[in-house]
């Protein structure tokens, strides 16, 4: 079964791509501009996102919004985490957390999936902490400032480990289920 991703970020649908593959299902990237509405949660602006874009394509579709949420920052950068990213990137991020003993963090996902019959939102999320320093080179975005609680590796330097307990695995495996015939 294939199914539309609406998104510019290609690093996300090669990670659900290849978590979709054991399901025999894939995503088709398509580009298309969405409003992306001013929430806290990723659910609710992946839950808006797809139901605008299932309107323009009326074909089956995704949406994913995900975020790094850090407790010493109250949630911060969160829903803004694209935004941030490219403002201060990683770098920035350390500067705000010198000197902060917690560090603990987590990263969500939600994916919004519409078809004819309605909107549906499958979400993931996966618990860490931010090291003091960035550390490896793969992944993309935060990856290098992430290390998962069942890891001394970030995301950035074992995508393997990433593939198999991330925010985007969980949320991806709740929409395959749902869609796959029993
Ligand atoms: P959005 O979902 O397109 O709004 O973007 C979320 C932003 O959060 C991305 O641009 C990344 O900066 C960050 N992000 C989301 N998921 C990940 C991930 O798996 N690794 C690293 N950064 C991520």
């Amino acid at each position: 079964m294939e199914v539309l991703f609406a998104t510019s970020n290609t690093n996300k649908v090669e990670e659900a791509n290849k978590i979709a593959a054991e399901y025999g299902m894939s995503f088709q990237q398509v580009n298309i501009i969405y409003p992306e509405v001013r929430a806290e949660s990723v659910s609710k602006v992946a839950g808006e996102g797809v139901r605008y874009v299932y309107e323009k394509l009326k074909r089956p579709v995704i949406v994913e919004d995900s975020g790094l949420f850090i407790d010493a920052l109250n949630d911060f950068p969160g829903t803004y985490s694209a935004y941030v990213f490219k403002r201060i990137g990683c770098e920035g991020i350390l500067k705000l957390l010198d000197g902060v003993e917690d560090r603990r963090a987590r990263f969500k996902s939600a994916i919004g999936y519409c078809d004819k019959k309605g909107v549906k939102v499958y979400e993931g999320v996966v618990e860490g902490s931010i090291p003091c320093e960035m550390r490896g080179s793969k992944g993309f975005g935060y990856d290098p400032i992430f290390k998962p609680l069942d890891s001394e590796k970030t995301f950035a330097e074992d995508p393997a480990h990433k593939n198999r307990a991330s925010h985007r695995r969980k949320a991806t495996e709740l929409l395959c289920q749902a869609l796959s015939p029993r």
